[in-house]
């Protein structure tokens, strides 16, 4: 398994990923390599590199692909995943999320944690001796968004240079991740979107900064005929994120405007991609003529959250100098 090698010299062991922002380009490009070898080779033809290896992973929220996916990327590296559902482990009235994160850290190698705010994350991440990974803050996804970029490189062989236009929400968790990872891959990046769900301008000044050595560039526009004009990829998430189930009502009056209809994919290019991190609302978000399309590549980046992952914990897990190529 040559391509795992290439995973020794990225000094990613031992680390935390919470945001897109942690790593490098040249660290994303590793992860993707790797998952894209692993995804290749038959999970029965991988070394069992996490044996012995326990993730122990906590939700305040549901999942199905985060959770399943490192659970089934566990098994495959010969490794054990443990999960634990409920709002007491982290800011609930029983412990302070410090003294989780010390108490897990005594049992388990590395952490995924979903939890609503990000700063508790923040100091969970702080306090643990064992990486940390964000599975979903509401502030970040970043694992959707390396999930996404493998989608669009397989698909179009190369990062640098296309351009993603996302539509809807454009401050929410996914938004913000795959903005910042297309940027540091040389992606374009198109918000479209109403004021109202705007990115904040110092997360458009950071996220600008991230693209500049790239030569890479982030634009929000209202107009969402703009923003999708002649993109390679057109993306969209739920107008309401979980947590925030009390502005559903509100969301849906200022997103309508912005549904992935045949006819605003017919304004991207005619090779464009439809891509939805899922759970998916089908007719509010995305017209079902779109999601089911042959545009769309949804069940390509569920599947790739599974081989991205896997490259991400041996990544973050194992000792890899020395083994053979
Ligand atoms: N896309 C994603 O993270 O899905 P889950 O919420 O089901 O984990
Ligand atoms: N923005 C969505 C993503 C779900 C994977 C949410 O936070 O609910």
């Amino acid at each position: 398994m040559s391509t795992v090698q290439a995973l020794a010299d990225t000094g990613l062991q031992g680390r935390n990923l919470l945001r897109i922002a942690d790593l490098t380009p040249e660290e994303i490009g590793t992860i993707l390599s790797v998952a894209d070898g692993l995804k290749r080779s038959r999970a029965t033809d991988q070394l069992p590199l996490l044996r012995g290896k326990t993730l122990g992973m906590l939700f305040e929220k549901p999942s199905l692909r985060t959770r399943v996916s490192f659970e089934v990327g566990m098994t495959q590296l010969g490794g054990h995943a443990m999960v634990a559902h409920g709002p007491d482990f982290m800011v609930g009235s029983r412990e302070t999320p410090e003294d989780v994160a010390r108490v897990l850290s005594r049992y388990v190698d590395a952490i995924v944690v979903r939890t609503h705010a990000h700063e508790p994350l923040e100091r969970f991440a702080a306090a643990a001796t064992v990486p940390v990974v964000n599975g979903l803050s509401a502030a970040a996804h970043p694992c959707q968004a390396l999930a996404d970029l493998l989608t669009i490189r397989e698909r179009f062989g190369t990062l640098a240079g296309l351009r993603v236009a996302y539509v809807g929400d454009g401050r929410n968790n996914v938004a913000a991740s795959l903005a910042e990872a297309a940027l540091l891959c040389g992606v374009s990046f198109s918000i479209g979107c109403p004021p109202s769900h705007r990115p904040g301008d110092e997360f458009l000044t950071h996220l600008e900064r991230l693209g500049r050595p790239q030569g890479a560039h982030v634009r929000a526009f209202t107009s969402v005929q703009r923003a999708v004009r002649d993109a390679d990829v057109v993306y969209t998430d739920v107008w309401t994120s979980m947590g925030e189930e009390h502005l559903t009502e509100r969301n849906a009056a200022a997103l309508l405007p912005y549904r992935v209809t045949p006819a605003l994919m017919a304004l991207a290019a005619k090779h464009a991609l439809f891509m939805h991190c899922l759970p998916a609302h089908r007719e509010e978000e995305v017209s079902d003529a779109v999601i089911d399309g042959p545009q769309s590549v949804v069940f390509d980046q569920a599947e790739n959250r599974l081989h991205v992952q896997k490259a991400l914990l041996l990544a973050l897990l194992t000792e890899l100098k020395g083994m053979p190529a």
